[in-house]
């Protein structure tokens, strides 16, 4: 499937296999810091999941969720040292209700990215990091994650019994001096662990978290060319900034077919 190019540069042609592949977002920063980048799919009206009734939880909607824009995020996910996810994942996959299991998929459509890795030095799998104030996060979702080192972050509201149920389970947890896990204090903690690329797949709050801080470096968004409707839904942002945060577009491409299409944009976070 080839894709049309807006900005920068205008090229009629344009493979969408390896799009995001060729950032190199692994190595984009120095040594003694990390990049932080985050990706969704929206409808034009702004929607990430909706509720579904039927099963009582927020989900991506089925009628945009698409294979072309599944390729692009395993892609993103190829590129880092380390996933940053929500509690909320993991107690959605121990009810068999979450979309996958965390990139890089074992299918053969990302075998190359596997092989990516592979050729550029890092990990087999990505690590994980949660982040978590409730600590509710069912062991028995994840041992899915087998050979993954795995990290909970949390406030310091913790119930020490469940920190405690964690670690015995060999799970690193942090505990932090504030209530709730702040954007500062995690890009820290990743600069100290070392990571250099680290992928959100979370939601709006942990969204939020690193925007009011200014600690995103970029945004990878993608707009299906659809309206969605429904008033129960999520938006890339929770919550509220002290100030909008300013967004610089970087590359933007549209995929067109015969039923629908899709921009693929990416921006970085203008540093007040
Ligand atoms: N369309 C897309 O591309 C896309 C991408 C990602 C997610 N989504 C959808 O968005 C919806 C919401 O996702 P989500 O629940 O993972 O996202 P979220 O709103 O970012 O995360 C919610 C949970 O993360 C923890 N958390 C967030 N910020 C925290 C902080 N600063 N300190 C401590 N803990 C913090 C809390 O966990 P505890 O409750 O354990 O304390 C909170 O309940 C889901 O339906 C998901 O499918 C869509």
């Amino acid at each position: 499937m080839s894709l049309l190019s807006l900005y920068p540069d205008s090229v009629s042609s344009v493979e969408l296999n390896q799009l995001y592949l060729k950032l190199e977002l692994h190595r984009q920063v120095e040594k003694g810091d990390v990049l932080i980048y985050s990706n969704y799919i929206a409808s034009v009206d702004g929607r990430i999941s909706l509720f579904n009734e039927d099963c009582g939880e927020y989900e991506v909607p089925a009628s945009i969720a698409n294979k072309r824009d599944w390729r692009l995020y395993q892609e993103l996910a190829a590129q880092s040292d380390v996933l940053i996810t929500s509690a909320r994942y993991f107690r959605q996959l121990d009810k068999g209700k979450a979309q996958d299991l965390l990139p890089v998929g074992m299918e053969p459509a990302y075998a190359d990215l596997l092989n990516w890795r592979k050729t550029h030095g890092l990990k087999p799998q990505p690590d994980v990091v949660v982040i978590s104030n409730s600590l509710d996060i069912p062991l028995s979702a994840l041992v899915k994650l087998q050979g993954r080192k795995i990290s909970v972050l949390t406030g310091c509201a913790a119930l020490p019994g469940r920190v405690q149920r964690l670690e015995q389970a060999g799970i690193n947890v942090t505990v932090f001096e504030t209530e709730t896990v702040s954007g500062k204090a995690l890009k820290q903690w990743l600069i100290h662990a070392a990571y250099r690329s680290a992928y959100m797949i979370a939601g709006p709050k942990v969204h939020q978290t690193l925007i009011s801080d200014r600690v995103l470096d970029r945004l990878f968004l993608t707009t299906h060319l659809t309206l969605l409707g429904q008033n129960c839904f999520h938006t890339v942002l929770s919550d509220s900034l002290d100030s909008p945060a300013r967004l610089i577009l970087l590359s933007l491409y549209l995929e067109q077919n015969e039923s629908s299409g899709q921009f693929f944009a990416q921006y970085a976070l203008q540093q007040e």
